[in-house]
């Protein structure tokens, strides 16, 4: 990775950081005197002159570049960044870390080198063995930090994962194009996680290498309740949207529920036989599941199937949720002669519906391979 056609970018946010961004710019580039390499410093406007100092680097060496704006957060700032880093700087690669010498610039050859053994992400990882962060981090923020790892991991799906709040890594430039990172909206350190949760989710390699975190000597973190409260609000954002699609499906059969109940019910009343009302029942609320389904909870798939050949399998699959169901429903009625046969006929639904899931969204919905080379 470190090869000459490589471009790197290093992406680093500042936010009055005059106390150790000219010091950090001078180890980085006499550590990594490639033409290949640039250092972008993504600064909101500090009021303590980052900025001008950034600029007197830039004087001395070309290859840093200061991108200047709005404070919209710590997340935005690296939005903006890393679209930069892609779009204007044509990296291959962007580093994002920290200025206040917490993440070692000696480290990232070690990240780098993850990258050139075929890993999409490598995270400076502070929780694998080897990993450590500084004794001096007050016993409140490794609380926060520990167990606001075990909520991401196990909340938002990233097991995986041992340090997925890490602002250490090495991407690639293709990874985070896949990812759409200009598409994230958090303000916060939330972006960490959102970010890996994205690549892990656009089928990045995703590699741990560990590293020593050292708190800060000079500067204040910028760490406030209103981060903190904006990442344990997103993460179940995060646990919705992986399972969305199962989400809206449930949901969907929610109002299959009231379809094949509410029919039912009208049918009875009109005194047709419970024998036949309870398949025009079902019918019924299969229909209205499919259109649902099919222009909602499957619609943002790219499917391999062609639309009619959609709707012929949405009705095979139907007919035997049908014949479950119904086949439910004669053996309940037999069982429990006594019971209501609203009831009996609500029965039914359950094992037929998780049929219906299993069977349309890994044949009728299936989604077209998209494990290409990348
Ligand atoms: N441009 C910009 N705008 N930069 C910001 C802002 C902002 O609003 N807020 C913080 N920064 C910069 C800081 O100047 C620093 O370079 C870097 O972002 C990290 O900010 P800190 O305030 O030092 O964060 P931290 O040390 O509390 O948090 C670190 O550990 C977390 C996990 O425990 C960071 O590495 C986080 O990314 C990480 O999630
Ligand atoms: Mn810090």
């Amino acid at each position: 990775m470190t090869s000459l056609q490589t471009r790197v970018c290093f992406v680093i946010p500042t936010y009055n950081e005059a106390l150790n961004v000219t010091s950090l710019l001078q180890r980085l580039t006499e550590l990594y005197p490639s033409p290949d390499v640039t250092f972008l410093i993504v600064d909101d406007e500090s009021p303590d002159g980052t900025g001008r100092l950034v600029q007197a680097s830039a004087a001395t060496d070309h290859r840093v570049h200061l991108l200047e704006g709005k404070r919209r957060g710590f997340g935005q700032a690296y939005v903006r960044g890393m679209t930069y880093a892609l779009d204007v700087l044509d990296a291959d690669v962007v580093v994002q870390m920290d200025a206040d010498f917490s993440h070692d610039p000696a480290d990232v050859g070690k990240l780098l080198a993850g990258l050139s053994d075929g890993a999409d992400v490598v995270i400076g990882s502070r929780y694998v063995s080897g990993g450590a962060v500084d004794r001096r981090w007050h016993v409140g923020r490794r609380m926060l930090s520990r167990w606001g790892n075990r909520f991401a991991r196990l909340i938002a799906g990233m097991k995986a994962v041992r340090d997925c709040t890490a602002g250490f890594k090495a991407i690639k430039a293709t990874a985070l194009r896949a990812a759409k990172v200009e598409e994230i909206r958090v303000q916060g350190h939330t972006f960490q996680v959102v970010l890996l949760h994205r690549l892990i989710r656009t089928g990045a390699k995703v590699i741990e290498e560990p590293i020593y975190f050292r708190d800060r000597d000079r500067g204040h973190t910028k760490l406030g309740i209103g981060s903190i409260l904006e990442f344990f609000y997103n993460v179940w954002w995060l646990y919705l949207a992986s399972h969305w699609t199962f989400v809206k499906f449930v949901l969907t059969g929610l109002t299959g529920i009231l379809v094949n109940l509410g029919s039912f019910f009208l049918l009875l009343e009109l005194g047709m036989h419970k024998f036949l009302a309870s398949p025009i029942a079902i019918e019924l609320s299969i229909i209205s599941n499919f259109l649902i389904n099919n222009h909602w909870s499957f619609a943002d798939r790219v499917m391999t199937d062609r639309a009619h050949t959609r709707i012929m399998k949405y009705n095979l699959v139907a007919l035997s949720t049908l014949v479950l169901s119904y086949v439910t429903f004669i053996v309940l009625s037999f069982l429990f002669s006594e019971a209501s046969p609203v009831l009996l006929q609500g029965c039914g639904i359950l094992p037929a519906g998780f049929l219906n899931y299993f069977m349309n969204s890994s044949w009728t919905f299936r989604e077209t391979d998209r494990d290409g080379p990348r």
